[in-house]
């Protein structure tokens, strides 16, 4: 019965459909066939993802799944493409089937806060995957050093233009992350914020990480300031796409300095091309094996001895920051193309 009443939750919630794991198929069919715990002796690890609707998210689940079963470990992967609750829904159903242990990439820094409280009642660890899930207890956050994020995109683009009008195209209000890398870029352009050389014309979130709000909030922008724009700084690359996009309508692409994060592929071609400057690339690779490595003691009981924490208004949390990497046109070589995160090919011959 209770499978039952799963199964329509599920697929009123349309879990079905954005649920994406093939340990996870027996949940197709729920009411013939009830999912084991996991065996003793191999490790189980659950991977909550916000969403798989974005380039960079399909290198980590690819990336983490290898590394973790490098590792002798079982991974099991479901998707919520940006639903709170039915994050929390599938998280649920990843305890009950017995994971070991969950790593999660919340949508909501504030919503998922449900799934490490009832993941410790059932005595699962949680690791906040590259995102940190806030005013919870959770075990552990790994990510990049997300505040430098928004100090390089400032740093390469305030090196273009010292004095200038800025646009800031944010991401997700709800996404911790977003707010790091705004502090970053405020960290380098204040002091020239405050010494009149630069002003802040215009400043947005982009809800869902959603290029089309980017867009909009780029066409506004110009639309405002009569075009007159000398530098954008868009919080990662999908939302630069939509800035360069309004831009572009403008006859305005490759004009004006853009920096985005992700090194998306889109955007390093853009970065090839010259309609964008630079982007800031995060091997993902490196944050997938230091996760994998960590879930696999931490399941294991393993002490992690002495460790650097960060408070997320609940708890300190321990916490490993890996660097971000500055790119543009002239390192795109040595960088992104040496560590086969994208091919020559990809970027230049198309
Ligand atoms: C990640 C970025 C990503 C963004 C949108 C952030 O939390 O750190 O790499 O572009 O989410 O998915």
């Amino acid at each position: 019965m209770r499978y039952i009443f799963l199964l329509m939750l599920l697929v009123s919630a349309g879990f079905l459909t954005a649920c994406e794991s093939t340990e996870t198929m027996e949940l197709q069919h729920p009411a013939t066939k009830i999912p084991a715990p996991a065996s003793d002796d191999v490790i189980e690890i659950g991977f909550s993802m916000d969403t798989l609707e974005e380039e960079r998210w399909y290198k980590d689940r690819d990336l983490f799944k290898q590394a973790a079963e490098s590792l002798g470990a079982k991974v099991k992967v479901m998707a919520a493409n940006g639903n709170d609750a039915l994050q929390v829904l599938q998280a649920e159903t990843l305890i009950d089937q017995g994971v070991d242990l969950l790593v999660v990439v919340p949508h909501n820094a504030e919503a998922t806060a449900a799934i490490v409280h009832k993941a410790h009642l059932a005595g699962i660890k949680v690791i906040s995957y590259d995102r940190l899930i806030r005013n919870a207890d959770i075990d552990y956050y790994v990510s990049f050093d997300n505040e430098q994020v928004g100090e390089l995109q400032a740093e390469a683009i305030r090196s273009l233009v010292p004095k200038g009008k800025y646009v800031y195209i944010g991401g997700a209000e709800t996404d911790n992350n977003a707010h790091l890398f705004k502090q970053g870029v405020f960290n380098v352009l204040q002091p020239s914020i405050d010494r009149g050389d630069i002003t802040i014309v215009y400043d947005a979130w982009s809800k869902n990480w959603d290029p089309e709000n980017a867009y909009k909030h780029m066409k506004q922008a110009l639309e405002a300031n009569s075009a007159e724009i000398d530098a954008v700084i868009a919080a990662n690359d999908a939302t630069a796409g939509g800035a360069i996009k309004a831009l572009e309508e403008a006859g305005l692409a490759g004009e004006i300095p853009v920096a985005g994060q992700d090194a998306d592929l889109a955007a390093v071609q853009r970065i090839a091309d010259g309609t964008q400057t630079m982007t800031v690339y995060k091997p993902i690779s490196i944050l997938a094996e230091e996760v994998a490595e960590l879930a696999v003691k931490l399941a294991a009981g393993e002490d992690m001895g002495t460790v650097n924490t960060v408070n997320n208004g609940k708890a300190h949390v321990p916490f490993l920051l890996l660097p971000p990497i500055s790119v543009d046109a002239k390192n795109l070589e040595e960088t992104i193309i040496r560590d086969g995160f994208h091919t020559r090919e990809e970027v230049y011959e198309r």
